[in-house]
């Protein structure tokens, strides 16, 4: 795969090692993770090298970001880098079970509410007892922007797409527990956004 197919996303290199940050601190050091949305496959290429024991699966729903993981994949070399598959989070089997972790960034603000459902109903079926759901991105909270800068950003998903837009984390939480989900943990990122994370109840 030429390394030319290889695409760039900004904010990927701003938002890179505080993501690391916070799943060296919750992830298992070992296990296998399923990253929904990968994008441009930058972020499965900058992580998965240093978190080496864990086995890193990244899929994009989009053909063409399909082809740019895969060149990013071709460039990093990583041997617990696998290759990319096409998945769209709808989709009812993701091909995949006894998951540790599934990784989802900047993906359930930039396509319609039924695809948050369906990241977590997958998630649900798809992790171990145990297993680890990670969300980063922009987030309401109580139904009110955080910043100002996320409330522009807002407008700007709708205008793009009436069916887009930041979420409330009430909601995100609530569709995660109707699944079978719990809300774990959340912590402030930069540029304000969040990290959360929910957790398969052990004994579920
Ligand atoms: C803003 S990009 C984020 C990509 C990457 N996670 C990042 O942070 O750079 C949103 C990604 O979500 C993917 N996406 C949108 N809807 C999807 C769906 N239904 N299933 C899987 N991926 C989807 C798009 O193809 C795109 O790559």
């Amino acid at each position: 795969m030429s390394q030319d197919r290889r695409r760039h996303a900004e904010a990927t290199l701003r938002n890179r090692e505080p993501i690391l940050q916070v799943l060296q601190s919750i992830l298992p050091v070992e296990g296998a993770l399923l990253e929904i949305a990968s994008g441009t496959g930058e972020h499965a290429a900058h992580l998965a090298p240093r978190m080496p024991k864990l086995r890193w699966i990244p899929t994009d729903g989009d053909e063409d970001a399909v082809e740019s993981i895969a060149a990013w994949r071709a460039a990093t070399g990583s041997p617990n880098l696998d290759a990319p598959r096409l998945l769209d989070v709808r989709e009812e089997d993701w091909g995949v079970n006894d998951l540790d972790a599934v990784l989802c960034v900047n993906m359930i603000h930039i396509s319609p509410w039924e695809c948050t459902e369906a990241l977590m109903r997958g998630s649900a079926r798809a992790l171990k007892p145990g297993g680890l759901l990670y969300l980063y991105g922009p987030f309401m909270i109580d139904g009110l922007h955080t910043a100002p800068s996320n409330e522009r950003f807002d407008r700007m998903l709708l205008m793009q797409d009436p069916s887009w837009g930041v979420r409330d984390l009430g909601a995100v939480t609530d569709a995660a527990f109707a699944a079978g989900l719990v809300l774990e943990g959340q912590v402030e990122m930069p540029a304000n956004n969040l990290s959360v994370w929910f957790r398969r109840p052990p004994s579920a």
